[in-house]
């Protein structure tokens, strides 16, 4: 279904599937000559809307390049089974597609980030207590125990600081911790999760990068900081807040993601 779906389109199989995080959305307007189709006719499941989280699949072109861009994703706190989890980031492996870039929304424990700013992705801690390859391993994608050793390309990552550096755009480095949500985490939980060696956390992202690797797909994970994380300031935490910040960070990080695409 969608291997049809994606060869009427491009007569090929892009290379790069995008993932778009909470406030991020905008970053679709990039895309020239552009279709889409809801995920109601792609996978099991809808996504909520009422909270910014839109499920189109849209396939198009930025600098002729063909893409496919994932306008909202599917986490663990709506209650989605590990195979609806997998079927998502699998359906894209297994026609072919080779690179995937997550980006998410985050609350920042390292102090020395603030609101607005981008981190590199370069390691991860889950703390969901869910991994979404528990259940059937799908054996032609690939093994049942899964090296997580780097789970961030490295070629990707130092390509991405080189972007950074031709466009003058202040990158950030660090380690995500995923926490199942919905609730955001206590001000104990930040403590410790940052005593572990955290930098920012957030409620995607590692199934998805789990996921990936176990397709060998190489990643790269790019991290929006929305806010600090509870505790590191007074401020309550909002989700209208994320998503404010995210629209307006989204013109730097497009910039990132563009002028990466060319070198892949
Ligand atoms: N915690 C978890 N998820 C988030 C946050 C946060 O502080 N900000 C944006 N997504």
């Amino acid at each position: 279904m969608l291997k049809e779906i994606v060869l009427k389109k491009f007569n090929l199989i892009p290379k790069t599937l995008i993932i778009l995080g909470s406030g991020i959305n905008e970053f679709v307007n990039n895309l020239t000559d552009s279709t889409n189709i809801s995920y109601n006719e792609l996978f099991n499941f809808k996504t909520d809307e009422s909270i910014g989280h839109k499920g189109t699949l849209h396939l198009g072109y930025i600098n002729k390049k063909p893409l496919l861009i994932m306008e909202g994703r599917k986490h663990y706190y709506e209650d989605v089974s590990n195979k609806d989890m997998r079927f998502m980031i699998q359906s894209f492996a297994s026609i072919g597609v080779k690179n995937i870039i997550i980006t998410n929304a985050c609350g920042a424990m390292n102090e020395s980030f603030k609101p607005g700013d981008i981190m590199v992705i370069n390691d991860h801690i889950n703390m969901m207590g869910l991994n979404p390859l528990v259940g059937d391993n799908n054996n032609a994608l690939g093994p049942r125990f899964v090296d997580m050793s780097e789970p961030y390309d490295i070629e990707f990552r130092e390509m991405i600081f080189e972007v950074a550096k031709e466009n003058n755009i202040l990158l950030r480095q660090g380690v995500y911790v995923s926490y199942i949500g919905p609730s955001y985490e206590t001000k104990a939980e930040i403590r410790a999760f940052r005593m572990l060696g955290g930098d920012v956390v957030g409620m995607s992202t590692v199934p998805e990068v789990i996921i990936a690797r176990h397709a060998s797909m190489r990643v790269l994970g790019l991290s929006l900081i929305t806010n600090m994380s509870t505790g590191i300031t007074k401020n309550k935490l909002s989700h209208e807040e994320v998503l404010e910040i995210g629209k307006q960070s989204v013109n730097k990080l497009s910039k990132l993601i563009i002028n990466f695409l060319e070198r892949i």
